[in-house]
């Protein structure tokens, strides 16, 4: 794969349409494909305006330069020159793996074939195909032309040499690449989950409510939006499913499990920003309600997220699903982390992290709070994961 190679996406949607864009504007020409020719033409309308505005700020010389590179095409023979296929669909495993067996009949031997699923096994997908050492999962995050983050994941039948090809091309673009495991919610859906769980909890429990949770994340421990802010904004429907399917995945494991109040919320239609309500009321004319501003309960919510979400970089380093670079990047480049969770850990030192987890061990008696254990080998030897 080079500049000269052709990408085709499969899903004129969100993530298609922003990787499409990204791929264009890195001189590839592109084919965007979509079953649905509404979609097709809405992404059209919408990358024409995205690229005049680019163009009139001076990030790119000349929109219609990058307009020339796309073709948008409702039939599959169009791939048959691509270099690259990425698939990004509706999350369907069933219509996934159709439309790979699909695609991998009009690409040629060589066509990389990749696909954009926030949750679902890369190697499942690959099993549809007849060249499975061809599939792999290129995870961008949503807006694509604007966040860095791309997760390359192998499947257990990825050819070896196609991760670094992948992790070129993706800096090529000008994306942040990091390779991870395939293994549920891979880097940032996975470490992540606390950061919306563990609020919630402390929500459920009474010990705060919800605007002072957000107060202590945002103004205390540095955080661009509050988890509850954060989940009104990304949706309900998109953040409880991932909840959801990351825990299932994990058979069940405790540290992953839903809460009833978001679930609530989803069974009420209460989405969050997009349908006026969720753990928000945005009606007009409602005044937000406003955060109890005690520092010291502030840092204690502060203090048990934070150390929930470090325990799972460090679980997810132990378990190998990323190195220690990558995870640092994943969270700071994907979810905009004020800084890296194993960072963190290093300046709070790894006693002070297991501390707090075992207090809420002791106090719970749940396997949700079981720490690390290469946590506790790095307190007890106090040491540093970065250096
Ligand atoms: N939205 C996000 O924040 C986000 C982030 C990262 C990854 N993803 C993943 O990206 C994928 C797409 O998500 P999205 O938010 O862009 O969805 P979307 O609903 O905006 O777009 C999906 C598009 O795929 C098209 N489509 C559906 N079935 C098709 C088929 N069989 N053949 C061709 N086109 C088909 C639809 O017409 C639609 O235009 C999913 O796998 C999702 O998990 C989403």
């Amino acid at each position: 794969m080079n500049k000269d190679s052709i990408i085709g996406v499969i899903g004129a949607g969100a993530m298609g349409s922003g990787i499409a864009q990204v791929a264009a504007m890195a001189g590839h020409n592109v084919v965007l494909f979509d079953t649905n020719a509404a979609a097709l033409d809405k992404a059209k309308a919408s990358l024409t305006t995205t690229l005049n505005k680019l163009a009139e700020k001076g990030k790119i010389a000349d929109a219609s330069v990058v307009l020339a590179r796309f073709q948008f095409a409702t039939e599959l023979q169009a791939f048959a020159d691509c270099g690259l296929v990425i698939e990004a669909i509706i999350e369907n495993l069933d219509i996934k793996k159709k439309v790979f067996a699909d695609v991998e009949a009009v690409v040629s031997e060589s066509c990389v074939l990749a696909t954009n699923t926030s949750s679902l096994s890369v190697t499942s997908i690959a099993a549809a195909c007849k060249k499975a050492d061809r599939v792999i999962g290129l995870h961008f995050f949503n807006p694509a032309p604007l966040m860095a983050l791309v997760e390359v994941i192998p499947a257990v039948q990825t050819d070896a040499a196609l991760v670094s090809t992948c992790k070129e091309l993706m800096a090529a673009w000008g994306k942040a690449p990091v390779i991870t495991k395939d293994t549920p919610g891979f880097i940032v859906n996975r470490v992540a989950r606390p950061f919306y769980g563990e609020a919630i909890r402390i929500y459920e429990e009474g010990i705060a409510d919800i605007p002072t949770i957000d107060w202590a994340m945002t103004e205390i421990a540095g955080f661009r939006m509050g988890p509850f802010t954060l989940t009104d904004y990304i949706g309900h429907d998109v953040n409880y499913v991932v909840t959801e399917t990351v825990f299932q995945s994990f058979f069940y494991d405790p540290r992953y499990k839903p809460s009833f109040s978001q679930k609530r919320l989803l069974e009420a239609g209460w989405l969050g920003r997009k349908t006026g309500r969720g753990f928000y009321n945005y009606a007009e004319g409602i005044a937000q309600p406003e955060p109890t501003k005690d520092t010291t309960l502030g840092n204690k919510i502060a203090e048990r997220i934070i150390a929930m979400l470090i325990n799972e970089a460090v679980e997810a380093l132990h378990l190998n699903i990323a190195s220690a670079k990558d995870l640092e990047l994943a969270m700071t480049k994907g979810v905009n982390y004020p800084k890296g969770l194993l960072q963190w850990c290093d300046e709070w030192t790894a006693e002070k992290c297991l501390s707090i987890l075992d207090g809420l061990y002791n106090d719970y008696h749940e396997d949700r709070y079981r720490a690390s254990v290469l946590l506790r080998r790095m307190a007890a030897d106090n040491k540093k994961f970065l250096s």
